[in-house]
């Protein structure tokens, strides 16, 4: 078995061989704002133990609870009456809970408060927060502790805290951990527990296999080193990654992740300062494949070409890939920065048949989210996956980072763009366990590409 460090040269080949389209889509990409559909209920009736606790437990207390991410509790009714007003607000502009992508294939863990759930909270805020009958309060959900995925087989540790400083701008730092393994592995699971909620915003776990990473570490005094937003060298896979509300799983038995032997892990921690110091110290549980391993998963960046004019409030982007044998995909994941609006990730079927895959209408830079399908989606060679991208570069995007507004271009600081769809998939011809090994997506676009050239010429 050679295990090659394909996914870091896919994602240097695709952003020479993505076939962004010229023409600009005239559809609009976000729906009007519809009405709610809810029919109000009895005139004071509305309590918070009968009515609205039971909304709040099921979709906000896994993290408005204590040692959780969110700034307060949202558990008992004091919690929550002296906030009703804020709440209503934010869960009528769908800000909270923060569940980004509109209704479309069923997602795993999807959070999303229905029109119905969203009205009762505007009536119990408007009717001036009524606690209600005590008995009629549900108890609190009980969220489990520990490993979700039970203990790992190998925990993953950054070497010492980290002191996160209180003030100052966000931090992304990235940790070097050499794993020693002196043969190939596969992983079923890679899980995150970020060490201080307060401060960990979101963690990204990558291979290197290059020692670039170590350099880096070597020259930057303190454990790991600084970067802008990217890692500073090319990685060899993305294993991992945690944000607030997602769960890290297994995958299904027979697919696995390759780690090549003596790879280095590099645990890449965003920390967002919170006006005292802090310290860190974040974990990765990495849980070996047990049986055969039959199939690659697979993780492949769609990517658009950014440059985006200074001042343009409506910039629009599009790309799409062919899918060059039959596939399973099983998840996607958006990543796009600051300017940011919106984006739109779909298939088409070879009968020209639109799938959608998943649609974040309002972009929030800080709720990156993958989006894993229930139903893992089935795409025959000859469809194509497409993303529609649209950014704001005006002085009315609140986020705009640049004051006046700058010509910005791809790059990794967060104050550059990028145009990302993650696609997590494997090849369903493909079978380890039989010898038939498929070649990487980035190696058949380059064939493509080179064919291309050779027409054209
Ligand atoms: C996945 C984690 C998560 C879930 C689920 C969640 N919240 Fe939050 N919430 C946060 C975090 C983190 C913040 C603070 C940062 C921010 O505003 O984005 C926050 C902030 C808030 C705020 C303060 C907003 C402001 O502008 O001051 C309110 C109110 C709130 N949440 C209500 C809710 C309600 C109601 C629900 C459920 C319907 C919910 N949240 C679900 C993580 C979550």
């Amino acid at each position: 078995m050679k295990l090659s460090s394909s996914l870091g040269l896919a994602i240097i080949a695709l952003l020479v061989i993505a076939v962004p389209h010229a023409k600009p889509d005239p559809r609009p990409l976000a729906p009007d704002a519809k009405t709610l559909a809810y029919s109000p209920r009895p005139l004071n009736s509305v309590t918070f133990t009968k009515d609205v606790a039971p909304i709040l437990f099921n979709n906000c207390t896994s993290c408005h609870r204590t040692g959780e991410v969110a700034p307060f509790a949202l558990e008992s009714y004091k919690d929550t009456a002296k906030r009703a007003k804020t709440i209503a607000s934010v869960v009528s502009k769908h800000v909270m809970p923060p569940w980004k992508a509109a209704p479309g294939p069923a997602y795993m863990d999807e959070c999303r408060l229905t029109d119905d759930q969203i009205g009762v909270i505007q009536q119990w805020a408007a009717e001036g927060a009524r606690e209600g009958n005590p008995a009629d309060l549900p108890a609190l959900p009980q969220f489990p502790i520990g490993w979700r995925n039970g203990e790992p087989d190998l925990v993953i540790s950054m070497p010492e805290a980290y002191t996160v400083p209180a003030e100052g701008r966000d931090i992304y730092r990235n940790f070097v951990i050499p794993t020693g393994f002196t043969q190939d592995k596969w992983l079923a699971a890679v899980e995150i527990r970020p060490g201080n909620r307060r401060v960990v915003h979101h963690v990204l776990v990558h291979l290197d296999v290059s020692g670039k990473a170590r350099e880096l570490d070597a020259k930057d005094p303190g454990p790991g080193y600084r970067t802008g937003g990217g890692i500073g060298f090319a990685s060899a896979g993305q294993i991992g990654g945690w944000a607030p509300g997602n769960v890290a799983r297994r995958w299904p038995d027979g697919i696995a992740m390759p780690v090549p032997a003596g790879s280095d892990v590099v645990i890449q921690v965003h920390y967002n300062l919170n006006g005292k110091p802090e310290t860190d110290r974040t974990q990765v549980g990495l849980y070996f494949a047990k049986g055969p391993v039959d199939k690659r998963a697979r993780l492949f960046p769609l990517t658009g070409r950014v440059n985006i004019p200074a001042g343009d409030a409506d910039h629009r982007v599009t790309s799409s890939m062919p899918v060059p044998s039959d596939v399973t995909l099983r998840s996607v994941m958006p990543h796009m920065h600051l300017l940011g609006r919106e984006m739109k990730i779909f298939a088409t079927l070879p009968n020209g048949k639109e799938l959608p895959l998943v649609h974040v209408p309002e972009w929030d830079f800080n709720w990156q989210m993958s989006y894993v399908f229930k139903q893992p989606v089935k795409l025959p060679r000859g469809s194509k996956v497409s993303l529609e991208a649209r950014y704001d570069n005006s002085t009315d995007n609140p986020r705009n980072p640049n004051s006046p507004p700058k010509n910005v271009r791809w790059g990794e600081q967060t104050t550059d763009e990028m145009c990302l769809a993650y696609l997590n998939f494997t090849v369903d011809s493909e079978s380890l366990t039989q010898g038939k090994n498929v070649p990487s997506i980035s190696d058949f676009l380059r064939q493509l590409s080179e064919k291309r050239k050779k027409t054209a010429n």
